[in-house]
C-alpha cells in the first residue's frame, strides 16, 4: 500500500453535498480516494465534484454509462474535462461502446473502467438475466474491456482472482462490495473483506457505508487502513 496511490476509494453516496463534504473534510486525501456516485451527481452536478478536487481528494466519477457509442464517448469526453481520476461504463454496452468511451478520452485524461456484473446481484439474478454463469460472464466482459483498450474493470473481489492474467500492463480490478471484518453487508449480495479483497489481487476498494455511516468516518477509514496494511501484500 502507499501513500501516493491510496487503494480506498470512500463512495460518498450521499443525496447532497453539505452531507459528502462533511464527510470529505473528516478524511486525508493522502490516505483515500472519493467516489462521486448517481445520486450526489444528479443533486449537484459538476460542482461537487471541483469542491472534492478543492479539498485535494482524486475524485472516481461513478456514473456507469451505458447508452449507444456516439452518446457515451460524449459523456465521457465531458467526464474528462472535470479532470476526475476515474470514470467507468457498463462493460455490457458491448465492444462499439467500449471503444468509443476510450476513443473519447485524451492521453493522461481519467483511467477508464468497464463495470462487468454488479456486485448487488447474486450469481441466481445473474442466471436469471440469461446471463449464465457470473464467473464465466464477469471473465468475459473484463476480456472485451482489456481488448477495447480500457484500464481496468469494476468486479466483485470474488472474481479478483480469476482475472489475474488480465492484469498486465496495469490493467486495474475495482472492487466494491468491500466490508470491514464484521460489518453488515447491507444490499450487497457478494461481499468480501479487506484483507480477502487485497489478497486476491484487488487493486482498489470501494467502500462506502462501513465509512461514511460509521460515527467517526476518520476512525473508521483508519481501521479500514490498519485492515489493508495487515493483507498479504498485493500480487505484482
Ligand atoms: O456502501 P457500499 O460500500 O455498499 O457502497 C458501494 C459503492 O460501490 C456504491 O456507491 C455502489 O454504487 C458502487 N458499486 C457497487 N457495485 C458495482 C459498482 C459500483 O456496489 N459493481
Amino acid at each position: 500500500m502507499s501513500f501516493e496511490d491510496p487503494v480506498i476509494i470512500v463512495a460518498l453516496d450521499y443525496a447532497d453535498a453539505q452531507g459528502a463534504l462533511k464527510v470529505a473534510r473528516s478524511l486525508d486525501p493522502a490516505q483515500c480516494r472519493v467516489k462521486v456516485g448517481l445520486e450526489l451527481f444528479c443533486a449537484e452536478g459538476p460542482a461537487v465534484v471541483e469542491a472534492l478536487q478543492g479539498l485535494g481528494f482524486e475524485v472516481f466519477l461513478d456514473l456507469k454509462f451505458h447508452d449507444i457509442p456516439h452518446t457515451v464517448a460524449r459523456a465521457c469526453a465531458r467526464a474528462a474535462a472535470l479532470g476526475v481520476w476515474m470514470v467507468n461504463v457498463h462493460a455490457l454496452g458491448g465492444p462499439r461502446m467500449l471503444e468509443a468511451a476510450r476513443g473519447a478520452i485524451p492521453a493522461g485524461g481519467p483511467r477508464l473502467v468497464g463495470v462487468t456484473i454488479l456486485t448487488s446481484h447474486s450469481p441466481e439474478e445473474v442466471a436469471a438475466l440469461g446471463l449464465g454463469a457470473s464467473a464465466e460472464r464477469v471473465r468475459l466482459l473484463a476480456r472485451s474491456c482489456r481488448e477495447a483498450g480500457l484500464d481496468g474493470v469494476v468486479c466483485s473481489a470474488h472474481e479478483t482472482s480469476d482475472l489475474q492474467d488480465l492484469r498486465a500492463d496495469g490493467f486495474v480490478l475495482v472492487t466494491p462490495g468491500i466490508r470491514p471484518q464484521g460489518a453488515a453487508a447491507d444490499d450487497q449480495r457478494r461481499t468480501r473483506t479487506i484483507r480477502e479483497a487485497l489478497a486476491s489481487g484487488a487493486d482498489y476498494l470501494v467502500i462506502g457505508r462501513p465509512v461514511t455511516q460509521a460515527p467517526d468516518p476518520a476512525a473508521a477509514l483508519a481501521a479500514c487502513l490498519a485492515e489493508a496494511r495487515v493483507a498479504p501484500a498485493r500480487k505484482a
